[in-house]
């Protein structure tokens, strides 16, 4: 991993990180839902690259301390690398510097990946949202609401 750059992630970025959302996302953000994200003074976003190619990304806000992370994602051939683990290390270091005490997030039932990512970062499951995400073939399924204790944690 020592070759890959972690960076705020600016205007230039959009149009590389759209098409990442298309290929990884059910439900992908587009372009007029990312640059909003990156306005906000409670938005935390950073973006991790090999040689100038964006691989992964976080967008999360903080309010109050609480924290919840909006969108994570890896690009496909970088996925099993690590990628996500060093992008939701740094989340977390920007948040404790941020003055948060807890990290949310949903992640659909279906996404045994990213469970299995949150549940290994120290997320635990606090409850079900019942139909909450749409899927592409009309029906809905459970989102699971995970939340991460920053304020107990050793993040470094
Ligand atoms: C979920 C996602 C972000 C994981 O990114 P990644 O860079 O591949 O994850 P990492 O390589 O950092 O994995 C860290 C740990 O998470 C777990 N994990 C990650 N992906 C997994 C998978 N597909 N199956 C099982 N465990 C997985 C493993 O425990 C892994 O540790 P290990 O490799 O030592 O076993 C990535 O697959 C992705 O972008 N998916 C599509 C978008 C998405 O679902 N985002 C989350 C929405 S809530």
């Amino acid at each position: 991993m020592s070759d890959y750059t972690l960076q705020p992630i600016g205007d230039r970025h959009l149009t590389d990180i759209e098409r990442i959302e298309q290929t990884v996302h059910i439900a992908p953000w587009s372009k007029t839902q990312l640059a909003p994200a990156q306005g906000c003074f409670d938005h935390h976003y950073a973006l991790i690259s090999q040689d100038d190619q964006i691989i992964g990304y976080f967008y999360a806000r903080c309010i109050a301390g609480e924290a919840e992370l909006l969108n994570l994602a890896v690009d496909r051939p970088f996925q099993g690398k690590g990628v996500a683990h060093q992008l939701l290390t740094l989340l977390k270091k920007t948040l404790v510097a941020a003055g948060a005490k807890t990290l949310w997030l949903e992640v659909r039932q279906s996404n045994y990946g990213a469970r299995a990512l949150y549940q290994k970062q120290g997320f635990e499951l606090i409850s079900h949202r019942a139909g909450y995400y749409s899927c592409p073939d009309g029906t809905t399924e459970d989102a699971l609401v995970m939340r991460y204790q920053i304020s107990s944690s050793h993040v470094l």
